[in-house]
């Protein structure tokens, strides 16, 4: 066995790395996702390619699914690009659960931006931009690259620390990593910068990794699948032994989008990731914001990009939720920006019938103007029966680990088919919460009841009102 010690860069390393940046998420959009967490995908039997009565954690909606998992197709083909899809029907019919379903079965290698269209209002940036950032957000890029790379499974990591204490505690001054394939080994001497990174992704001994010669970025592959029978990390994604010698030429491939391009480009530094860097050295440095000019340049270097077959263009999927929030100027926008050549599939989703288009005087179905209409296809969603309303709950408090006792579960169910799903499942977290206060863990009939009378409805909060605006009406005219 050959141990080396190796360094992969020429000294110039921590100089050219790029601070990693973890990009948090809202807390809306936690929410969000938390309240479909039970949907996986949409559920399609592959043989037929028709909607499963149940699956992936989706009930019923079989002609909406079984749409949706078209368009996925055609995405995936490329042949929707520049296409507008609008997802239409009464409130929590699982619209919004479609939508990132489709983004479930596209995959990691497709873009998928959710939106919702008042957050296009909500921030002092001008309503376009914040619709044309989103759009360049949808467009991927795959990038394939052949890169120097050291790549093995762990065999060792130590961080050496220096001799000399500076009074803050002890540095890093390097760290030693041992790197193991089928044919050999070697052991590494890394920058303390890398080792953030290392860090940052939680390598530990046993996982396969590899590290790229001139920039020292690192890229956690998996577990070794060597350790496969560990049963505690089911999660995780187990991978062989890399072949061949620890330091090799590897196909990259990586993913970036055109506002990550965007973004990159108009910072001094430029420097987010790989393909960025290429990107940046042909750019002209010093740029601080990102410019109509600073696209149009970008757009040119990917298309030469596409051309030469170094990447290949990936359109993915915006979807605007509660698209009649919109005003006439949004839509004049995106009707354009759905004509240009890199333009993403559109998914909007709206649960209004004819109202006022925002910005006009007019009504127009769904609160979209004709012209946008006219493009769109449209996939109708349907009201639920009870039995289906009874399996989502199901899925629902199985999600949210709560259990109901049966007839506690009957009044739950019956109340969402006959007021609505959405309060049926707004229910779940106050009712748990009724049965933890008498230290109880299942749900009962009471808490159930409990519950229904403390928190309203839509409709019945809409009558109390209209009773109370009459009865005023009635002393008024007096
Ligand atoms: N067919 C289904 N199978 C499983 N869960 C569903 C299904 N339909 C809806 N749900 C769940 O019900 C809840 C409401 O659905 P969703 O938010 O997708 O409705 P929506 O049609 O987007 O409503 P709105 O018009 O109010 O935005 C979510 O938690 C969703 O995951
Ligand atoms: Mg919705």
């Amino acid at each position: 066995m050959d141990m080396e010690i190796d360094e992969p860069t020429n000294g110039t390393s921590s100089s050219r790395l790029a601070p990693i940046e973890e990009v948090k998420p809202t807390p809306k959009q936690i929410k969000r996702i938390a309240a479909h967490s039970h949907v996986k995908g949409l559920g399609i039997d592959t043989e037929t390619n028709e909607a499963l009565p149940e699956g992936a954690g989706f009930v019923g909606q079989i002609a909406a699914r079984t749409a949706a998992s078209i368009i996925v197709d055609m995405i995936r083909m490329k042949s929707m690009a520049g296409r507008a899809v609008l997802l239409a029907g009464p409130p929590a019919t699982g619209k919004t659960a479609i939508a990132l379903a489709m983004s479930h079965e596209l995959g990691d290698g497709v873009p998928f931006v959710p939106l919702v269209a008042s957050e296009v209002f909500s921030s002092e940036v001008k309503k376009t931009e914040v619709l044309m950032r989103s759009f360049r957000r949808a467009i991927g890029l795959r990038v394939k690259e052949t890169k120097d790379v050291y790549e093995g499974e762990v065999t060792e990591l130590t961080p050496v620390e220096t001799s000399e204490s500076s009074g803050l505690g002890k540095t890093i001054s390097h760290l030693l990593i041992g790197l193991k394939t089928a044919k050999g080994s070697k052991q590494l001497k890394l920058d303390p910068s890398i080792y953030d990174s290392i860090l940052k992704q939680r390598v530990e001994v046993g996982d396969v990794i590899y590290i790229e010669a001139n920039s020292g970025i690192v890229k956690r592959v998996g577990r070794c699948d060597v350790y496969a029978s560990e049963f505690d990390l089911e999660a995780d994604e187990f991978v062989p032994m890399p072949k061949g010698d620890v330091r090799k030429s590897k196909d990259i491939v990586q993913n970036v989008s055109l506002h990550d391009l965007d973004l990159a480009n108009s910072r001094p530094q430029g420097r987010q990731g790989d393909v960025t860097n290429i990107v940046s050295q042909l750019m002209a440095p010093k740029k601080t914001e990102v410019t109509d000019r600073l696209r149009s340049e970008i757009n040119k270097v990917v298309n030469e990009y596409i051309e030469s077959g170094v990447a290949e263009l990936m359109p993915g999927v915006l979807f605007i939720d509660e698209v009649h929030m919109l005003d006439v100027e949004c839509f004049t926008y995106l009707y354009r920006a759905l004509e240009s050549p890199m333009a993403p599939v559109v998914v909007f989703a709206t649960n209004r019938g004819t109202t006022t288009v925002r910005g006009l005087d007019d009504k127009a179905p769904h609160g979209i103007p004709p012209e946008m209409l006219d493009r769109l296809m449209i996939i109708p969603t349907m009201k639920y029966n009870e039995e289906d309303v009874r399996k989502i709950l199901a899925h629902r408090t199985e999600a949210e680990n709560v259990q109901f006792d049966e007839k506690a579960f009957d009044l739950l169910s019956r109340v969402g088919s006959e007021k609505s799903l959405r309060y049926a499942l707004q229910l779940i977290a106050p009712a748990r919460l009724c049965a933890q206060t008498c230290g109880r863990e299942i749900i009962d009939l009471g808490d159930v009841e409990r519950c229904t009378k403390l928190f309203m409805d839509r409709s019945e909060s809409l009558l109390k009102a209209e009773e109370a605006q009459k009865r005023l009406a009635e002393k008024n005219s007096k």
